[in-house]
């Protein structure tokens, strides 16, 4: 497939824009990109009419499988109630929890698919998902096949991740010490057993777990292999993102509270700052991440949605991107390489995020002037259709 007559954002370096270009696809990989009057001759193309290709959209971290609804707390927290306190009083992730714990597969994977297919119509091709509304091994292994039944519904590939060190469970609370390690022993070995998932992530906070039984999940989780990923430094900075940096971690992610010594940890190990303006602007936050001090230490950004029942219920990456440059301050080929090529890295993913040779062929086509067109409106949809694996999956190309 020779696509032309199109704008290229390659993401090679900034948006890497190639104007007029054209982008040959081969056995699902982008074969050759470049200026159309250098394309491979004697091939019919896709007129593309001038469209911005993009590469497919990456939403590194979403939380999107759960049952229930959690509006009434959005009605509460307007009223003056925090966040955290909901949660100390049994709502919160426990409310959540109970009701996922009643829901069948089936019942997950259809009120799933709704918040995945709002995602889906603008540009997504790679999305995470985690568990973490069960904290129960029955209920944790029963939402991550929930997240590996998505995958293969829907043209999208969907990376998994366990977060069994979500909240204390109600059964354990006054036994800590008995989560971590069912978590440890118990769960991590059979998620890792059944291959349900790619990485485990923590919620490393006062109303979650302390740095220390964190990085005892840690520790389980780099015995079984599985890559480490950890909700950080949201409401408060204790130290987790600099822990997580010791194990190599993937990405930390929220952190509002990371100071600087915490940012030149994650530069030093490698590890994505991930972004979440959904929740920062649902709990109306104050403060916002460093990032001036990310930008200064080199270290990438990705963005996402962590579209969840509680702090961030939004169903839409490109308001995400709007909110990651009015909120943060993120410019707009920063927002773009947030669910690009910086969002694979947050997965570990080095086969996507960027037009180049050697790549999938995952790509975005919209109707749009220019990159900078995708973070400037809200509301307003350009997508016109999406390549997967070189198959045209939504919308189509004459
Ligand atoms: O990423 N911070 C912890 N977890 C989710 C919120 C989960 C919830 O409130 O249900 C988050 O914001
Ligand atoms: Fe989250």
């Amino acid at each position: 497939m020779l696509l032309t007559n199109l704008n290229a954002a390659t993401m090679r370096d900034h948006y890497g824009l190639i104007e007029d270009a054209a982008i040959l696809i081969e056995d699902g990989r982008i074969a050759w990109v470049g200026p159309r009057a250098e394309a491979p001759s004697g091939m019919h193309g896709i007129n593309c009419q001038g469209r911005l290709v993009t590469p497919g959209l990456i939403d590194c971290h979403t939380h999107l499988v759960y049952g229930g609804n959690r509006a009434h707390e959005f009605e509460m927290r307007l009223g003056g109630i925090a966040y955290a306190d909901i949660a100390k009083s049994g709502g919160g992730i426990a409310s959540t929890v109970r009701a996922t714990r009643t829901q069948s597969e089936g019942e997950l994977v259809a009120s799933a698919l709704k918040r995945l297919d709002a995602l889906l119509a603008e540009g997504i091709t790679t999305v995470e998902i985690k568990s973490g509304y069960g904290l129960d091994e029955r209920t944790e292994l029963k939402m991550l096949r929930v997240v590996r039944e998505l995958d293969k519904l829907r043209p999208v590939d969907v990376a998994a991740t366990y977060l069994g060190a979500h909240a204390i469970p109600p059964e354990f609370h006054n036994d800590r010490e008995g989560y971590v390690k069912l978590i440890c022993e118990q769960v991590i070995p059979a998620v890792v057993k059944f291959r349900l998932a790619d990485a485990v992530d923590a919620f490393c906070e006062k109303i979650a777990f302390t740095v220390e039984e964190t990085a005892r999940v840690f520790e389980a989780a780099r015995a079984h292999g599985l890559r480490i990923k950890l909700h950080a430094e949201q409401l408060s900075n204790l130290g987790g993102a600099k822990m997580a940096a010791s194990f190599n971690a993937l990405s930390v992610d929220h952190i509002e509270y990371l100071d600087d010594s915490g940012v030149e940890a994650i530069a030093k190990s490698g590890t994505v700052a991930v972004l979440l303006p959904g929740a920062f602007y649902y709990l109306r936050e104050k403060q916002a991440p460093p990032v001036a001090a990310l930008r200064h230490h080199g270290v990438p950004m990705a963005i996402a949605t962590d579209l969840n029942p509680g702090s961030s219920p939004i169903h839409s990456i490109l308001t995400t991107m709007n909110m990651a440059c009015v909120l943060f301050g993120l410019r707009p080929d920063e927002a773009l390489r947030g669910v690009t090529v910086n969002g694979a890295r947050a997965l570990g993913l080095n086969d996507r995020g960027m037009i180049v040779p050697g790549m999938k062929a995952d790509l975005a086509i919209w109707d749009a002037e220019r990159p900078g067109d995708l973070c400037y409106p809200i509301g307003y949809n350009p997508l016109t259709a999406v390549i997967k694996n070189g198959k045209t999956v939504r919308g189509t190309l004459s």
